[in-house]
């Protein structure tokens, strides 16, 4: 979906007619996509492995050659700095993350990061100056593929989690993330969440099919919707499968297939806009003549309403205990994480909304069912994002797909929103 402004013929608001260089910001995208890319077009930039480091080196180089001084903390998060004129202001940021699902696309927090360097691109092209300075943030670990939860370092700055209890996660094969960011080289020395931050603007794609759908351009994000994950273990007994009879097992794989549909079952009466996902199972023995005996697996469990998530987890807790008697299973159900529903500044959101408008954009208001580092910023600083649409809505998968234009066009909007802050904000 393309429309009129995206090379800048619109938008005449706070930073007269600066745009961003939307070839330059798609060129970024597939240069980076080499870094972990996979055969089928998508990325497997798992974080804090040698793919991520490899781009957190492209991105210092590409900050340092549009004139910013780029520093890390210590949990990883890296800050691009563009000085401004009065420096001791606190600056206004953005930014997302550059790792990827095991199977991830080439968009998912790559165009919030990218874009946010083509905006520091078009202001040192221009000269322009702002008051505040203007930073960009890769975040480190945002999508808790490897290690849960998501958004961990950002919430490490916002003061959710500890750095010590952060630092302490460790991956499915038991790697310390401590280990692993000190592997890559990017333990840094300034304390995570000691950086001051006078506002926050993430753009991302919609990861969801309602812009597409609706021939919108821009989506001017009111917040994030309450999302809580699980870890559950059960705990039968490995046994003979051709001499146990079916009625003397303790089968933690069928309670698990059982507790699978009961996910289900439980969003969809939840409904409209519930979810629920179980996207991780490891079996053991996992032999394919042993009654498996244990199965880990995670639950993903999501509502824009918090009380509605609360009664999804209240209501699957109660099946889940039928069904580890029914199956003869001791089960471990444990949540780890309880991020709710947030709700951004609204003038962070008028922002983005006027300047989508000036753009002549077609844009709507939207709810985001992904999780992003904007949910833990928007409780220490004035916050909101910026979405873009995806074809087809798809997202978490390598052929996540979006349009150059609609980048360029978000990155423009990102770039309005920053100006409109640094003359908004301690005027
Ligand atoms: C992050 O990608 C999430 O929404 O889980
Ligand atoms: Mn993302
Ligand atoms: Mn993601």
């Amino acid at each position: 979906m393309s429309n009129t402004g995206a090379n800048g013929t619109g938008g005449q608001g706070a930073g007269g007619n600066v745009t961003v260089d939307g070839a330059a910001l798609w060129n970024d995208i597939l240069e980076t996509a080499r870094f972990g890319g996979t055969p089928k077009g998508g990325i497997r930039r798992l974080t804090l492995t040698e793919e991520d480091r490899l781009v957190r080196d492209w991105f210092i180089a590409a900050c340092q050659a549009v004139g910013c001084t780029v520093t890390y903390d210590s949990m990883g998060n890296q800050f691009a700095r563009r000085p401004g004129t009065d420096d001791s202001l606190p600056p206004i940021t953005m930014g997302s993350h550059l790792d990827t699902q095991p199977t991830g696309g080439k968009f998912d927090g790559i165009i919030g990061v990218l874009g946010g360097l083509a905006v520091l691109r078009a202001l040192h092209a221009t000269g322009h100056d702002t008051r505040h300075p203007i930073e960009l943030i890769n975040w480190t670990n945002e999508e808790g593929a490897r290690f849960a939860p998501a958004m961990l370092s950002s919430g490490v700055f916002a003061g959710v989690f500890t750095e010590h209890e952060a630092l302490d996660k460790t991956d499915r094969a038991g790697i310390r993330f401590e280990d692993a960011l000190v592997g890559i080289g990017y333990r840094g020395t300034e304390p995570c969440g000691q950086h001051p931050v006078a506002a926050y603007f993430e753009l991302h794609i919609e990861q969801g099919p309602i812009l597409e759908a609706e021939n919108k351009t821009i989506g001017v994000v009111t917040g994030v919707q309450g999302m809580r994950w699980y870890e559950v273990t059960l705990t039968g007994r490995d046994s003979h499968a051709g001499s146990t009879p079916m009625t003397m097992r303790a089968d933690a794989l069928l309670a698990t297939a059982r507790m699978i549909e009961a996910v289900n079952e439980v969003a969809l009466a939840h409904g409209p806009d519930a979810v629920g996902t179980v996207g991780l199972i490891e079996n053991r023995p996992n032999s394919r003549n042993v009654v498996p005996g244990e199965v880990f697996f995670t639950i993903d469990l999501r509502d824009p309403d918090d009380a509605v998530v609360e009664r999804m987890e209240a209501t699957f807790r109660d099946r889940a205990e039928a069904i580890a008697t029914e199956c003869g299973v001791q089960m471990i159900l444990e949540r780890v994480w309880d991020s709710p529903a947030v709700h951004f500044d609204p003038a962070c959101i008028d922002a983005v909304r006027r300047t989508a408008g000036s753009f002549g954009y077609p844009a709507r208001d939207i709810v985001s069912g992904a999780g992003h580092d904007a949910a833990y910023m928007a409780r220490i600083t004035p916050t909101t994002m910026i979405f873009v649409p995806c074809a087809g809505g798809l997202s978490h998968n390598e052929a996540e797909s979006a349009e150059s234009a609609d980048v360029a066009a978000g990155a423009n909007v990102l770039l309005r929103a920053v100006l409109d802050a640094d003359a908004r904000l301690d005027a």
